[in-house]
């Protein structure tokens, strides 16, 4: 797409996901995918010089597309697994994420996972969350959704019990759930680290994390942390 820069280089697909606030969101007045993990793969590209173009998708199709080798890199928020790293390649963990649960700001009987046991918890589908709440949570109610916005707007209209997601993306919408219906409760319960993707044996991994290396010294990757998560 236009605006993705041009350094001469090579020009490499990215895969992302279509929301995924605040690291992957459509920009409904540029038309342009924004947010953390695009300023981030725009910085990698420009340092190692190679251009990209970002295709947006579901998040389950990144995993497969990496899986298919149908894009040369993968960003969308998406934690490095054991599982997943069987058939994709992964960068260096470039942040810090974990689960966390949010329930209606009404809820009392929801103090932490140790109470999930007979309520519905919604997550998105393929995500780490769902298997989390597979493994640990059998008792529970699993409704997993194609995107997490459906399962927010359940949960604040009281359809189901709980939202289990990605630390980051639950206190976003708490923070900017205007009606304040939305908590978290519990800590972090599960430490993640997201890694950029590749197919398996991708010849790019290396140039991308030495571009990560020398951002995350000369201070860009600062300033895309400040520009999406500073105070
Ligand atoms: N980090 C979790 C995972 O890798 C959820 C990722 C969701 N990312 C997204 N772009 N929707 O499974």
């Amino acid at each position: 797409s236009s605006g993705d820069g041009d350094s001469g280089g090579e020009t490499y697909t990215v895969a992302t996901d279509n929301n995924f606030v605040p690291f992957e969101f459509l920009d409904e007045e540029t038309g342009e995918m924004e947010g953390f993990d695009m300023d981030l793969i725009r910085a990698i590209a420009d340092e190692a010089g190679f251009n990209v173009k970002i295709e947006a998708m579901k998040f389950d199709g990144v995993v497969t597309g990496m899986q298919q080798g149908k894009y040369d890199i993968g960003i969308a928020g998406m934690t490095i697994t054991e599982e997943r790293a069987e058939t994709i390649d992964f960068s260096d963990p470039y942040y810090d994420a974990g689960l966390m649960l949010a329930v209606h700001s009404d809820n009392t009987d929801i103090e932490s996972e140790d109470d999930l046991a007979g309520k519905t918890v919604a997550t998105r589908s393929g995500t780490t969350s769902e298997t989390y709440l597979q493994d640990n949570h059998p008792d529970a109610e699993v409704e997993t959704f194609p995107g997490i916005v459906e399962a927010y707007m359940d949960l604040q209209a009281g359809r189901v019990d709980a939202v289990m997601y990605d630390v980051p993306n639950v206190q976003y919408y708490v923070a900017n759930d205007s009606e304040e219906e939305l908590k978290t409760v519990g800590g972090i319960l599960q430490g993640e680290q997201y890694g950029i993707a590749f197919p398996q044996d991708s010849e790019i991994v290396d140039d991308v994390n030495e571009a990560l290396a020398t951002l995350i010294e000369n201070g860009g990757y600062d300033d895309v942390y400040e520009e999406w998560f500073g105070e």
